[in-house]
């Protein structure tokens, strides 16, 4: 039996193999294990000579299980070794670095500068109901504000109404104000930004149909005109990186604020070039306002208590300026000669 194990074991070229080796001698119905259990039928004297003698044959075979064992893996890291070798004198494969494209950073620093003021970041749907983008924000139907906005509609549904392609990203404000009312009224004020794509019909060296706006928006019971003012004067001033960047907060007209206004930077132009800080020109950069009763009360929320800022900016129009890019259709040519040069490394 002895010469017979040590054989198989000699034999066996696989884990596998000397696994069924192993079952078959010292499993539980192995020829061993069946042996010692027949001891149990010999006389006293018998059983003790019959039982070292299986005890060594069980411990010499189980060692040589081991040690076969051992033997294969070593033969197996062996081979793994030498197919797996390594050629470190071959050249390296190329590699192009990646980069960010200029308003994936603005957005970040955007979010980074809100973020520290306490705004947290909503997102909305890009293809937006009506009622959306422009009804609960004061624009119905046949509000001239609508012809402004140069809408891509969806094709009609068959109940009579069609989505579009929201024009702002204003209609954040309405999703957060009627999700978030419970919560407001629950002493939570809101305090939310939304970057993110917006698009309107509209093509030249200035418009694009799709690009990028920020839109901001707190809603609580004290906050007034004078918080508009210090929020956007403290958020221009640290994203333009100049302490005193002139701002001139001028009345205007938007359906969804009152009262409204639009911010305008200190500039100067020459000669194609725009410099921002204290030379006397002005340059429009953002349209903001008292969130309008109307709107409040669209949304569930009771004009009387509460209220509120909200405001919109172009993104391309902020990184251009901050970065001396001179045309925006260049953000989305994916021409990478310009990214190497306006993009950010990671
Ligand atoms: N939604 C306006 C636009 O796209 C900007 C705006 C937002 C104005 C919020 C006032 C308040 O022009």
């Amino acid at each position: 039996l002895r010469t017979r194990l040590l054989a198989e074991i000699a034999r066996a070229d696989s884990p596998a193999a000397l696994e069924q080796v192993r079952v078959a001698a010292l499993g539980r119905k192995g020829e061993i294990t069946g042996l010692m259990k027949d001891l149990g039928g010999l006389d006293a004297e018998a059983r003790k000579t019959a039982g070292q003698a299986l005890n060594r044959l069980k411990d010499e075979i189980a060692a040589a299980l081991d040690a076969a064992q051992t033997h294969l893996a070593e033969a197996e890291l062996e081979r793994r070794l030498a197919s797996e070798r390594l050629d470190v004198t071959l050249p390296v494969a190329h590699e192009t670095a990646g980069r960010i494209h200029p308003i994936s950073q603005t957005i970040d620093e955007l979010t980074a500068i809100f973020g520290a003021m306490g705004f947290s970041v909503e997102e909305g749907p890009h293809i937006e109901d009506d009622f959306y983008n422009f009804e609960a924000l004061n624009i119905p139907a046949d509000h001239p504000a609508r012809q402004e906005h140069d809408t891509f509609y969806l094709a009609d549904k068959p109940d009579g109404t069609r989505k579009v392609l929201r024009t702002h990203t204003s209609p954040v404000q309405i999703r957060t104000m009627l999700r978030d009312k419970d919560k407001l009224a629950e002493g939570h004020p809101i305090r939310i930004i939304c970057p993110g794509r917006t698009f309107r019909f509209d093509h030249d060296a200035t418009h694009s149909p799709m690009f990028h706006q920020v839109e901001g928006l707190v809603i609580d019971e004290t906050t007034h005109m004078g918080h508009l003012k210090g929020c956007l004067t403290e958020f221009l001033r640290a994203f333009f990186d100049i302490d005193d960047l002139p701002l001139r907060f001028r009345p205007s007209y938007f359906p969804f604020v009152e009262p409204g206004a639009e911010v305008d930077i200190g500039c100067k132009r020459s000669g194609g070039e725009l410099k921002l800080g204290n030379y006397g020109d002005w340059l429009e950069i953002l349209g903001c306002g008292m969130v309008h009763p109307k709107v409040l009360a669209n949304c569930g929320i009771d004009p009387t208590r509460y209220q509120g800022f909200a405001f919109g900016m172009g993104i391309e129009r902020i990184a251009m300026l901050k970065y001396g890019i001179p045309d925006l259709r260049t953000f989305y040519e994916s021409d990478l000669r310009w990214l190497r040069h306006y993009g950010f490394l990671p």
